[in-house]
């Protein structure tokens, strides 16, 4: 964790990021097949999918060579193992003997890999090492030869990230210099991941991408979040990236517009007084955004005695408000103040385009003393460590509040989306990150 002060990435009295140019769309039109046709899933698996970057996981847990951990994308599984070079490289887990996965372990440590099924064996860098009666193979033995197809892989943000494409560009030109530079600067790389499920969930990935571009929808499936985040889009701010990616900044730690009492909701109270505020000397409705200044005011002066040494560098927004990278296709990360939330959706592997598996990160810094941290998911708090993976069927288990909301409705708009009575998307100007992310979508789908 970083302790010794560094300088600011973002000019330290930024009050939100700054507002991209807006590109014109086309207005292509957005009907169900894409959510439902199996010919449309295989199409995108292989123009989206083995084109763009993914997250394979945490780099934390390929730092020692010989750690390993596996992800599994659609039908495919790939390989993540740091050589004894330290460099961690990606590969394909499918045996060059017969096809077999090599393993179906989502993490490990393994001096070699072997495979379950005639023993092969392979180094860290995925060359064949050995394999029982090599002298049979009169086309000349695999060892030094065969070896497990690699992949691209980049580690940034303290994330491990692959590419199916050899000719992909670079991870950062993909991601574009604003998201690069914003999401550098919260240091994800010092957190630890302290919740890791997956549901797997009776809806297209596409449907729960769409959900989180657009705040539409929180007046009415997420008000819980009112007293104390800015969803109304006269308040927030969308930018649709020219690198295809969209970001939206929520201004939070204040009531917001649609909160009408003046009285402060308990949580935001209870922050408040934790950064040595009164909420009784303030009104909700009269000084929202004095609340939010003085929230951002308190951090700075007190946070580092508080032990939050992250917020050595934050600009003032990053005090206080969430802002949500949608990185194309369906890297969804939303920063916070004291955390990264990732919430994503995988193609299944059945291949099933009414299926996914949606998953749920959340990663924060170790604050000195705290053992615990409040789950972003409700429930108990959650212990500062690294979690253990969690996969359960959709409805088995609560994802959190918010996400169980959002979940709730993706299953309905799946079985609405198959209905005869609709015909396409019709949406209002504050839904356009949907609308754009369509227009990359079918950018990348035009291409051969
Ligand atoms: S399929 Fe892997 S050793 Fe035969
Ligand atoms: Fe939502």
């Amino acid at each position: 964790m970083s302790q010794t002060a560094k300088a600011y990435t973002l000019a330290p009295d930024l009050d939100k990021p700054e507002k991209q140019p807006e590109p014109t769309l086309r207005g292509d039109g957005v009907t169900a097949d894409r959510y439902i046709d199996a010919d449309y899933a295989k199409q995108e698996w292989r123009k989206v999918w083995m084109r763009t970057w993914n997250l394979a996981g945490m780099a934390y847990h390929v730092k020692e060579p010989g750690e390993y951990i596996t992800v599994d994308l659609g039908h495919e599984s790939i390989i993540v193992v740091c050589g004894d070079d330290n460099e961690v490289r990606a590969f394909y887990n499918s045996c060059p003997h017969r096809g077999t996965r090599i393993t179906s372990a989502e993490e490990g440590f393994a001096q070699k890999f072997s495979c379950p099924y005639h023993g092969w064996e392979f180094d860290k860098m995925g060359v064949t090492s050995y394999v029982p009666n090599e002298e049979d193979y009169p086309q000349g033995g695999p060892c030094g030869k065969k070896r497990l197809k690699q992949i691209q892989c980049r580690i940034l943000f303290g994330m491990v990230w692959i590419n199916m494409d050899e000719s992909a560009e670079s991870l950062e030109s993909f991601l574009g210099e604003e998201i690069v530079t914003e999401l550098d600067s919260y240091h994800i790389e010092d957190m630890i991941r302290v919740l890791n499920i997956t549901a797997d969930s009776p809806c297209n990935w596409k449907i729960i991408t769409d959900n989180f571009n657009e705040a539409y929808h929180v007046q009415v499936l997420h008000p819980g979040l009112i007293p104390y985040i800015e969803a109304n889009y006269k308040a927030c701010q969308f930018d649709l990236m020219d690198t295809g990616h969209n970001r939206g900044w929520f201004p939070s730690h204040n009531p917001s517009i649609l909160h009408t009492e003046e009285h402060i909701g308990e949580h935001l109270a209870a922050i408040m007084r934790q950064w040595d505020l009164n909420p009784d000397d303030f009104k909700a409705n009269e000084n929202r955004p004095l609340i939010r200044k003085a929230i951002q005011s308190s951090k700075r002066e007190l946070g580092q005695s508080k032990g939050y040494n992250h917020y050595q560098e934050y600009a003032d927004y990053q005090f206080t408000d969430y802002v949500i990278y949608n990185i194309f296709p369906n890297t969804v990360i939303t920063v916070g103040p004291d955390g990264a939330q990732l919430l994503r959706p995988r193609p299944h592997p059945s291949g099933d385009p009414q299926r996914c598996l949606f998953d749920h990160w959340w990663m924060v810094h170790k604050i000195e003393g705290q053992t615990e941290t409040p789950s972003p998911a409700g429930g108990p708090d959650l212990p500062v460590e690294d979690a253990e993976h969690e996969v359960v069927m959709y409805g088995e288990k609560s994802l959190g509040t918010t996400a169980d909301e959002d979940l709730s409705i993706a299953k309905m708009q799946q079985e609405g989306l198959s209905s005869a009575g609709f015909q396409q998307f019709y949406m209002p100007h504050q839904e356009r990150r949907v609308q754009h992310f369509h227009e990359v979508l079918n950018d990348y789908m035009a291409k051969e």
